[in-house]
Formats: C-alpha cells, sequence, structure tokens
C-alpha cells in the first residue's frame, strides 16, 4: 500500500485499524529502527525490546544508541529526517521537541492515526506537552524531574538534617568537606548544554525569576532575582562545594562523581536512583531522595525542572503501521511497569504511576507529587536560541569568563532577538 493510501486508510479507520492489526499480533512483518539515547544504563533499552519483540515476534527492533547529550541528539536526528531518511523509524526525543518537529516537519502528527482513546492512558498534562498548535507530535515516555540526591550515610554520621535550602546544603557540604568525610559537596550539570538551562530554571524561578514575560514579547532575564540565582550557583564552585570542572558536567559526569562516592549531594533527574544503586556503585543503600532546596524556607520545597522523553515517529518511516504498534506497547502497562521498577524512572502512564505496588519498588515516583514542578519555555519554534542564550552565558559566568551582570545581561539581548526574530 502507498504510504498516502496507508495514512488515510489509518487516519480514517483510526484506532480501529491499529486495534486490528495489534490484536491480529501485526500481520505484516517489519524491522523497524529505534534510535534511543541510554536511560539508565541498566539494560533498559534492550530488555524492553526483548519483552516487545516476545510479545510481536513479526516486529523487529535495532535499536540505535543516541548521545546522551540532548543537543547533540537533536542534531543527528535533524540531519537525517531532514534528509528524507526513512530511518530512525520511531526516535526517543525529549519534551522539550514538540514545537520544532511539529514546525519542521519532522515528526508525525500521531493523533491523525491514533484514536483519542489512546491518549487518555497518559498522565494529567503530559499529552499537552507533546502539542504543538493542535497536532500531537510525541507519545510520552517517561516524565523527567530535578531532585535532590543526597548521601543519608554521611549526614546521619555528621548529624544533620536533609538540606531545605540552598544556604543549607551549601553549609552542610562545607561541614562534610571539612571533617573529611567527603570529596565534594554537590554535583549538578553546568556544561554549556540543555542540562544547565534545566538547572537554571530551577534556581531562577525559586529565586522569583523568568525568562520572558507570559505574552513572549519581551525577555526578562536582566533582573535583581536572576542576579541572585548565578550569583549562588558560581558560590557554589568558587567555595569549592563543587569542583571546578562542574563547568564541563552533564548528568553522565555529575552521576558518576556521585556513584564513586565523591560528592554528599547531587542534582539529576528520576534515572538518578536506579543509576545510583545499580552493580559497580559505591553508595548501593547510601542515598535517600528529596526534593530540591528553596531560597527561602518558608517556600519549600524548590523548583523542579520538567524533563522527559516521548516517543516520535519519522514522517518517512515506510513502517508506520508497526512504528504506532511499538508506541503502543511502549506506553502500556507492562513497559511502562519495567521503566519505572528496573530505571526509577516516572512512568507516563497513569494506571502505572498511581500503582501502590510500583510505587513501593521506587522511591522517586514515591515523592513526585511532593516537588514543585516547572517547565522550560519550549512552546515554540526559537526555543533551541532561546535556552543557547541562556546555556551559553550562565556557563560563561560560571567558569569566570563573563560577570554576572555582562552575563545576564547578553544573555536578556541573545533572548530578546530569539523572540523577535525578525526585528533588526
Ligand atoms: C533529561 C531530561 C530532558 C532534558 C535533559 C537535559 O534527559 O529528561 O528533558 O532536556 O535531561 O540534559
Amino acid at each position: 500500500m502507498k504510504r498516502t493510501a496507508l495514512r488515510s486508510a489509518l487516519s480514517l479507520g483510526g484506532g480501529i485499524v491499529l486495534a486490528a492489526a495489534m490484536s491480529s499480533g501485526l500481520a505484516a512483518t517489519a524491522n523497524i529502527v529505534w534510535a534511543a539515547s541510554p536511560i539508565a544504563n541498566v539494560g533498559l533499552r534492550a530488555k524492553l525490546v526483548q519483552m516487545f519483540e516476545a510479545t510481536y515476534p513479526n516486529i523487529h527492533v535495532t535499536m540505535v544508541s543516541q548521545p546522551t547529550n540532548t543537543n547533540t541528539n537533536r542534531a543527528t536526528l535533524v540531519t537525517e529526517i531532514s534528509s528524507g531518511s526513512s530511518t530512525p523509524d520511531v526516535f526517543m526525543g525529549d519534551v522539550i521537541w514538540p514545537a520544532q518537529f511539529g514546525a519542521d516537519g519532522l515528526a508525525l502528527p500521531l493523533n491523525k492515526y491514533l484514536p483519542s482513546s489512546f491518549f487518555s492512558r497518559f498522565a494529567p498534562g503530559l499529552v499537552a506537552g507533546a502539542t504543538y498548535k493542535g497536532s500531537v507530535y510525541g507519545a510520552p515516555f517517561f516524565m523527567d524531574a530535578g531532585f535532590l540526591y543526597y548521601r543519608k550515610d554521611l549526614l546521619a554520621k555528621a548529624h544533620l538534617p536533609v538540606p531545605k535550602t540552598w544556604a543549607q546544603l551549601k553549609s552542610e557540604a562545607q561541614t562534610l568537606q571539612s571533617k573529611h568525610m567527603v570529596k565534594y559537596g554537590f554535583v549538578w550539570e553546568g556544561n554549556s548544554y540543555e542540562g544547565l538551562t534545566c538547572n537554571w530554571m530551577e534556581y531562577l524561578t525559586d529565586a522569583g525569576g523568568s525568562v520572558f514575560n507570559k505574552s513572549g514579547s519581551k525577555a526578562t532575564m536582566d533582573s535583581p532575582a536572576a542576579v541572585k540565582a548565578l550569583t549562588f550557583m558560581k558560590s557554589l564552585i568558587t567555595s569549592g562545594v563543587s569542583p571546578a570542572a562542574e563547568v564541563t558536567f552533564q548528568e553522565p559526569q555529575a552521576m558518576s562523581t556521585f556513584q564513586a562516592g565523591n560528592s554528599a549531594f547531587l542534582r539529576n533527574w528520576d534515572y538518578a536512583y536506579a543509576a545510583s544503586q545499580s552493580k559497580g556503585s559505591k553508595v548501593i543503600g547510601k542515598v535517600g531522595v528529596a526534593p530540591l532546596p528553596t531560597f527561602n524556607a518558608a517556600n519549600y520545597p524548590g523548583y523542579s525542572n520538567i524533563g522527559g522523553w516521548n516517543l516520535y515517529i519519522n514522517p518517512h518511516s515506510k513502517n508506520i503501521k508497526a512504528d504506532l504498534t511499538f508506541i503502543s506497547w511502549m506506553t502500556g502497562v507492562k513497559a511502562q511497569t519495567t521503566m519505572a521498577t528496573f530505571a526509577s524512572e516516572i512512568p507516563s502512564n497513569y494506571a502505572v504511576q498511581k500503582n501502590a505496588k510500583v510505587r513501593a519498588l521506587n522511591p522517586v515516583l514515591r515523592i513526585v507529587s511532593t516537588v514543585r514542578l516547572i517547565a522550560r519555555p519550549s512552546q515554540t519554534p526559537q526555543y533551541p536560541k532561546i535556552s543557547a542564550a541562556i546555556y551559553h552565558n550562565i556557563n560563561a559566568a560560571l567558569a569566570g569568563s563573563m560577570s554576572v551582570s555582562q552575563a545576564l545581561k547578553t544573555a536578556n539581548s541573545q533572548i530578546q532577538q530569539a523572540l523577535n526574530p525578525n526585528a533588526l
């Protein structure tokens, strides 16, 4: 069947076609390529593929591993898909991509192929986050949030509580360091890339600031709140609480420092709990998870940035039925339970998220309802430029090559430019 014909058959038949195809074990034999970045280094991707293939023996999945850096990952996919390549068929893509991928025709509008009942399996808000101009471009795969991971053993030994304010975190870290109980106090993501924008959103929002105003007409990052946020982040490095190499850290470096037992605190996503308890870790049984601290104790907890990943379909894929079957299974109860229990992910499937047995096995999921969430301003195709303006300049200030005020002024004017791309 020609793709246009298949497309209209699927969209006319909606879920009926997919449901029939799926209950028949999907008659068509297909080989699909799934591009996916590492999830928690616990063998999860291969496990999911294996389970899927056992359920759908006619569909063979080749998993292609993507870079852990979301920006590099996006760049390789944009190049591939915009060249018209029919692979990968399905890709794991960041929750901040729907606007760009939707506007540029790099992802299939899933709501044209799947019945609206399909989308009711997801936790509230996730489908809206994957929607751009009325079309749903991604099937939510898992939700990420920023958390504070701490060394239970060190805090107990030094009789220190889990910190609720940033100042408290810093002083507890210094206490532990001065007693030579641990090398570093706190590791996070400070490199010049998307992860720094996520960390920045947490401090900035907690300090009362924002990136631009509600109508999206004016950049607002040159503010006293932003000065407060950036001055504190920089002080983590200048005080030695965070290593000087912090400005080169992405998730894997922060994770491996913490896993090696070299930091009292870690800011990272859901997966970090599972990773900290995986083979080879030096902190097995010693890790606790809490919401992020705040500047002002009365406001506890602080803000956690919303991250996460969706499953998108390449519009040039020649296996759309199989692709739909794959994303439907990956967002179903079995796959989502596996993800939540093996990799401490927050499942996108609402029933799994609420399941008491799953929660009992996932300490991150147990506290997610207590965190205060803040999204990145990614509902515009200009978002990559806005984020780059944030992370380049914030990183320059952290590295000391720009002053705090210079970095914020520069970021602000670059954000303003991105908001008004046609202005002179
Ligand atoms: C995590 C988040 C993603 C974010 C990225 C930044 O993978 O899920 O949304 O963009 O980290 O490094």
